[in-house]
């Protein structure tokens, strides 16, 4: 069996076909029979917001998402709004309390707008929670089934870094839009006319920032729990910058669809930006999530027409001769890279190119990637210098450097 056969159901892929998620994401062919742990893909990324109403605006206005499900008081759920918002393959439910008791609202005390739940299609929920209660995971909720009359759910949930968890969903029995209970919703929004119907298609990578000197052990963990395996792209202290410095390592699943990049703080000679993202977050959680487009410069173009902003970068990325000389020859010119603060990265498979928004919530914490993958399977380590350089500059405008 290999990865032709081992992808979510066409709903939940909505239009991406499986040649266009091995371009976006790098997929490799892989024999799941073999996995203790088999994992599909990425289901929904579930969020928690101060204002869920107007956040699931900003998914659609900003980031060009739609609006597909909805859950809240007026269907039985009188705990909080759910908005369920799709772009390609990438599904986000983004949660706000409604009711004053709500865990939502004590969990957005803590750690403001950020991702409560990393969701995993996997095509045996028992299979994976049971190598997981063996591994020494935490099992949040056991095995169990939702229905309605569009089919049945079964799903689990385990604890990862700090608060952030994993569902684990077997949704082939199901045929709705999201989950029981929720119900189909559009929004009166309309893009500008000469908007495309999406600016990115898949998810990439969703990047962990966990305690100083814990790298290794969520590393381990995912080794351990989920039979995951090691990516070669590694950061280490030759990546540090003057005031700032992380380690970080990459696994994957079997097809190397879901990755996670795991950061650590190391000590610089300044707070790095790792520490300060677990101030405000008040412990691990995701930093980035990656969103695969296959024409960065228009998403760019089109999410900067919207408002969302980017880092800026540095003219002298695109001047320095042995950055250019790394580079070689891309899709698009360099004037046109700079113009925009896209940068570019270069591994012996092939290249990227990259860009990453400013935090999207209050707290300086959650961000977004957006990558364009041209063979290249790294995350755009050549790119961390640079990179840091200009989230410290943001940083000490915040006074936090
Ligand atoms: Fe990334």
């Amino acid at each position: 069996m290999t990865t032709d056969h081992f992808l979510p159901n066409d709903e939940m892929l909505a239009g991406v076909d499986a040649e266009q998620l091995h371009d976006l994401v790098g997929l490799v062919d892989y024999d799941p029979t073999r996995d203790v742990f088999p994992v599909i893909g990425w289901d929904a990324i579930v969020w928690a917001a101060g204002n869920a109403t107007q956040s699931s605006h900003f998914f659609q206005s900003a980031l060009g998402m739609e609006l597909i499900a909805y859950s809240g008081p007026t269907t039985g759920n009188p705990d909080h709004h759910a908005y369920v918002l799709q772009s390609g393959s990438v599904h986000f439910v983004v949660k706000g309390a409604v009711s004053p008791n709500s865990p939502l609202a004590d969990h957005h005390r803590r750690h403001g707008d950020g991702v409560l739940d990393i969701g995993l299609e996997v095509p045996d929920v028992d299979r994976c929670v049971a190598q997981a209660r063996r591994a020494g995971a935490r099992v949040l909720a056991e095995p169990h089934n939702e229905a309605d009359e569009l089919g049945v759910i079964r799903s689990a949930v385990i604890g990862t870094y700090g608060e952030t968890t994993h569902t684990l969903v077997d949704r082939r029995h199901y045929h709705g839009l999201y989950w029981p209970g929720y119900v189909p919703r559009t929004s009166t929004y309309q893009k500008r006319t000469t908007a495309p119907d999406r600016l990115f298609e898949a998810l990439d990578h969703v990047v962990g920032n966990v305690e100083l000197g814990r790298m290794d052990a969520w590393v381990e963990f995912y080794h351990r729990v989920m039979g995951f395996t090691n990516l070669a792209e590694f950061i280490g202290a030759d990546i540090a910058t003057e005031y700032s410095a992380l380690m970080s390592k990459v696994v994957t699943n079997g097809n190397h669809w879901v990755k996670f990049p795991l950061n650590e703080p190391a000590v610089g000679k300044r707070r790095s930006q790792i520490d300060e993202y677990l101030d405000f977050y008040c412990g691990p959680g995701v930093q980035h999530l990656a969103l695969a487009t296959s024409d960065i410069v228009r998403a760019v173009d089109e999410m900067t027409k919207n408002g969302v902003e980017f880092l800026a970068i540095p003219d002298a990325y695109y001047r320095d001769p042995v950055l250019r000389e790394r580079i070689g020859k891309v899709r698009v010119p360099t004037g046109e890279l700079q113009k925009r603060g896209i940068l570019v990265d270069r591994d012996e498979h092939g290249y990227l190119l990259q860009i990453f928004t400013k935090p999207i919530g209050d707290r300086p914490t959650v961000f977004f990637e957006l990558i364009e993958r041209h063979g290249s399977s790294g995350f755009g380590k050549g790119n961390f210098k640079a990179l840091f350089e200009a989230i410290e500059r943001e940083q000490a405008a915040r006074g936090n450097l």
